[in-house]
């Protein structure tokens, strides 16, 4: 039996996919008292406010967090997942589970994430970043940067998840309306060419030197035109995830290679999930989700499973990576 710890579990939090966050939050308790260790259920409300067992949390930066060894922030999107968390966790000078502040924050932004892999070389779809400010400054030009794309494009706010406020875009007539859309969410909107080809997801797990899952295919049971849009993504039945991605050899190759390539690139720790487009042999990135869903029957652990790494064993190890790298961490001069 490995050691006991007492860890704090974040769920629920400010963003949209709340709900999400709260039934991953609660299988991770789960699986990380099935292994032993004592958990502390810590539910952030829609308000923002954090509470134990119903009593509101005081924490002060500098004192860390008393009695408690590691947090597992199992939160998704905004305000959660995207470096403000993380920033409160380290100014606590705790041990948490998954990316810093930097890696969470990058991988939120899908302009500056891919602006940062394209400085890598990691190939991806073509894209234009664009702010409400510029579309409402000259819509002629805009719309002209973005016929360049092509047809159908994606039109997604720059910084949020699950789908929310994204649209495909099959006619340049309906463009205004997606922008109009997404920009009702975030100032900033990317713009991609669609790819062509199936979707396949691959597990990232470790901090210098992390290992990769099988990678696995996600098959719509709306088919052929359709994305993977929030209903797909949380209506039981709407996603199948067929282990292993029916792609080539070379396919799968890559697919392996470039999650650990765009994991370490954002500077990554812990876990992620890499999600790619892939066309016969020819694989892009699509985005790295620096907390993935997190139950039980989420992607994320279903690939390890397959993989041979249980859900219960996952969390042991990501516990044991978030001490290695605060340990090593603090070691640091500053
Ligand atoms: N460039 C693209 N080409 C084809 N499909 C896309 C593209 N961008 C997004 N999609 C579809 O939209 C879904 C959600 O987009 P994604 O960028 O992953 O946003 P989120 O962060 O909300 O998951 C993808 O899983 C895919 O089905
Ligand atoms: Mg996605």
């Amino acid at each position: 039996m490995s050691v006991r710890h007492t860890i704090a579990v974040l769920g629920g939090g400010r963003s949209s996919e709340h709900e999400i966050s709260l039934a991953s939050a609660r299988s991770v308790a789960g699986g990380l008292r099935e292994a032993g260790h004592r958990v502390l259920d810590v539910e952030i409300g829609r308000d923002g406010v954090w509470r134990e067992s119903g009593l509101e949390l005081s924490l002060a930066p500098g004192r860390g967090w008393p009695g408690v060894d590691v947090v597992f922030p199992a939160l998704h999107g905004p305000f959660g997942e995207d470096g403000t968390v993380q920033g409160l966790l380290e100014l606590l000078d705790v041990a948490y589970v998954g990316a810093g502040v930097l890696a969470s924050a990058v991988c939120m932004d899908k302009v500056v994430f891919k602006e940062l892999m394209s400085s890598a070389g990691i190939p991806q779809v073509e894209y234009r970043a664009l702010t409400a400010r510029e579309w409402e400054l000259d819509r002629t030009r805009v719309t002209g940067t973005i016929a360049e794309l092509g047809l159908p494009v994606f039109v997604k706010p720059a910084r949020l998840g699950s789908s929310v406020g994204i649209a495909r875009v099959a006619e340049m007539s309906e463009l205004a309306v997606a922008l109009g859309q997404a920009f009702t969410h975030d100032p900033l909107v990317i713009v991609e060419a669609a790819a062509p080809g199936i979707e396949v997801e691959c597990s990232v797990l470790g901090n210098d030197d992390p290992i990769v899952s099988e990678p696995g295919e996600i098959l719509l049971a709306a088919g052929e035109a359709a994305w993977y849009d929030y209903e797909a993504k949380y209506t039981p039945g709407a996603m199948q995830l067929v282990v292993p991605a029916r792609i080539s050899g070379l396919a799968r190759e890559r697919v392996q290679t470039l999650a650990v390539e765009a994991f370490t690139r954002a500077g990554c720790a812990g876990l992620a999930r890499a999600d790619f487009f892939v066309d016969g042999d020819t694989v892009l990135v699509n985005e790295l989700n620096t907390m993935p869903g997190f139950t039980q029957t989420s992607v994320y652990g279903k690939l390890f499973d397959a993989s041979g790494i249980s859900y219960v064993e996952l969390l042991e190890r990501l516990v044991g990576l978030a001490r290695d790298r605060h340990i090593r961490e603090r070691g640091y001069r500053y």
